[in-house]
């Protein structure tokens, strides 16, 4: 199965983000994964739909939205305006979350839902048909480069099974959090068909173009 490549920007260089953006881009990113934080829901505080519409026009990948906010319902048509093409939506902050589902949709853009660690699959079941992602993050959000829980890999086999056995496997399974060239190997093999990097990419010494082509190599596509 083809694995995507979503660089997290969260650990580019602000002062130069379209070059950084650029640079990810032209190494083969297959989209970009924005981390959006509002202090209360994570205690770290990120950027808003003002940073989606300024990388728009510099770039062609399409720009997937990590909302770790509360509610994000209010905050989804601002995403939308700005030109995210896929909101990722954290079922703990959605006690609604099939209505944010179809807002999402409504707004034209691709939907995922995100689960925190120590949530349980139990609670995406129902909503598994409707959604184009699940992403699992595999670390506590609020920072990046953080080390990858190993706890993480049963439940992304248990959801890569769950998928398959519902014939939903068009459905994207996302890993976000300290993937690595070591962890990349594992997750894959464990049915993870998008890795979000943010460190491994843009803190890496020898640059993000050949850190990718490393990851790249490393989750065997
Ligand atoms: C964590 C964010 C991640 C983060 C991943 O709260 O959701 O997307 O940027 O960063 P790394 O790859 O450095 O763990
Ligand atoms: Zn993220």
């Amino acid at each position: 199965m083809a694995v995507a490549l979503a660089p997290s920007i969260l650990s580019a260089d602000f002062a130069r983000l379209g070059e950084a953006v650029h640079e990810v881009e032209a190494a083969g990113a297959d989209r970009l994964h924005l981390d959006v934080m509002d202090g209360h829901f994570v205690p770290n505080l990120t950027f808003g739909p003002l940073v989606v519409r300024a990388l728009r026009p510099r770039t062609r990948l399409p720009l997937y939205a990590h909302l770790m906010v509360e509610f994000p319902e209010r905050l989804l048509p601002a995403f939308a305006e700005a030109g995210a093409d896929a909101i990722l939506v954290h079922v703990e902050a959605c006690p609604h979350l099939q209505r944010v589902v179809a807002q999402a949709r409504e707004l034209g853009c691709r939907a995922g839902v995100v689960l925190n660690p120590a949530t349980p699959l139990l609670l995406v079941e129902e909503i598994l048909p409707e959604v184009d992602e699940v992403l699992l993050m595999t670390v506590n959000p609020g920072w990046g480069g953080q080390s990858f829980l190993p706890g993480s890999m049963d439940k992304i086999t248990r959801l890569r099974g769950l998928l398959d056995a519902r014939g939903l496997a068009r459905v994207d399974l996302a890993v976000d959090g300290g993937i690595d060239e070591r962890t990349a190997p594992q997750v894959v093999r464990a049915g993870a068909t998008v890795l979000v990097a943010g460190a491994a990419v843009f803190a890496a010494a020898d640059g993000p173009a050949a850190a990718l082509c490393r990851l790249r190599l490393a989750a065997g596509r």
